[in-house]
């Protein structure tokens, strides 16, 4: 078995609650083995620029409740080009890092797989608010970025409610629309807009027009940022604040506007971020030890596994739509079916659970 020296840790593209829990799952559960780790800092250009601290499991001590990650992140250009990923096998070489577990979202993996391809066997974690690897079944942070969202929802609720008023609320997700959908369902909104599904705009408006005559005074509608309608003159402009303006002259409803944004990705993590995290961190360790590479950790039926990069990359495509030529040449007949069983999983997910906003919202 190989003997590793250390383990360099990087998280990298939007930060989420709970990355923190990754790193600190990592660096205690390598330390147990007698692996060192080291944190990267900065994501990609941390380790192009040889920005690195010791994980020493004193250094690691009380981050578990901390948002954002103390390891900071950065979307990097520099490293899709060869000269980049020069400097980084070389930082890897001359800090003897022989291994790398990287914490992120898609991105994130496409960085890991080139670094596996140069010789440095790495392992990815999902971390992203927007739970939008299709593979899996959850990515860390997802929860806590709910959870604000839903609390944040119930506080303009309480004003909706004071002066009669419709909120409409965008929140992030980029192109996923889960955490519009499951927030808006636990906050209780009128409708809910996602990207991957289309909405019924006009019986929205009827619903909330049939609300106001039954008395009713606050209501909350959420969109999912990753919605867009083209206006007048051909421009893509986000669907929030165009629904807002069609509620208020369509219904008389006095109509509000509220996006968001990066709000929804700072805070506590939340017990669920805490403990899939420090699972996933040290299913990622043991993964590294076991020689494994190019693997991401993900939750599937309530068990921490993994599965291919490649794989999740492909699936993610199969969902998207964005499959290009040659993409599933690599694949067997049962593998590419089980793609497909996936991308059926989530959709049927986001069917059922579109279904119960519209069946409950009065
Ligand atoms: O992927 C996480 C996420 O927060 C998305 O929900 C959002 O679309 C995007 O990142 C925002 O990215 P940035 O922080 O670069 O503005």
């Amino acid at each position: 078995m190989q003997q590793f020296r250390k383990i360099g840790v990087l998280t990298s593209g939007g930060d989420a609650p709970g990355m923190n829990a990754v790193v600190r799952a990592i660096a205690r559960k390598a330390d147990k083995q007698g692996v060192k780790t080291v944190g990267i800092i900065g994501g990609y250009n941390g380790l192009i620029n040889e920005k690195l601290i010791d994980l020493t499991p004193g250094a690691v001590s009380n981050i578990i409740t901390n948002g954002g990650t103390m390891l900071y992140s950065d979307r990097c250009l520099e490293f899709k080009t060869p000269e980049g990923m020069a400097k980084a096998i070389e930082t890897c070489r001359k800090n003897e890092i022989d291994a790398i577990i990287a914490i992120g979202g898609d991105g994130t993996f496409r960085g890991a797989t080139d670094l596996a391809v140069h010789g440095i066997p790495t392992i990815g974690v999902t971390g992203t608010i927007d739970n939008d690897i299709t593979a899996t079944d959850y990515t860390v942070g997802f929860d806590t970025a709910m959870n604000t969202v839903v609390e944040i929802l119930d506080k303009l609720r309480d004003t909706c409610e004071s002066h009669a008023r419709c909120n409409v609320v965008e929140v992030m997700g980029r192109d996923c629309g889960q955490i519009a959908l499951r927030a808006g369902i636990a906050a209780g909104a009128m409708a809910v807009a996602i990207p991957e599904l289309p909405f019924d705009e006009a019986k929205t408006i009827e619903r909330i027009s049939a609300a106001k005559k039954k008395a009713k005074r606050g209501m909350l509608v959420v969109v999912s940022e990753g919605v867009f309608v083209t206006d007048e003159n051909g421009k893509k402009v986000p669907y929030g604040e165009v629904l807002q303006k069609k509620i208020e002259s369509e219904t008389g409803i006095e109509t509000k506007f509220a996006r968001l944004a990066h709000i929804v990705r700072g805070g506590t993590p939340s017990l669920r971020d805490r403990l899939t995290a420090s699972q996933m961190g040290v299913k990622a360790l043991d993964l590294i030890l076991e020689g494994k590479s190019n693997l991401v950790v993900i939750e599937e039926d309530s068990k921490i596994t993994s599965m291919e990069i490649v794989f999740s990359q492909m699936t993610d495509r199969m969902y998207k739509g964005k499959l290009q030529d040659g993409d599933l040449d690599q694949f067997s007949a049962e593998e590419i079916k089980l793609m497909e069983e996936i991308c059926e999983k989530r959709r049927a997910e986001i069917a059922e659970l579109y279904t119960l906003v519209n069946d409950l919202a009065r």
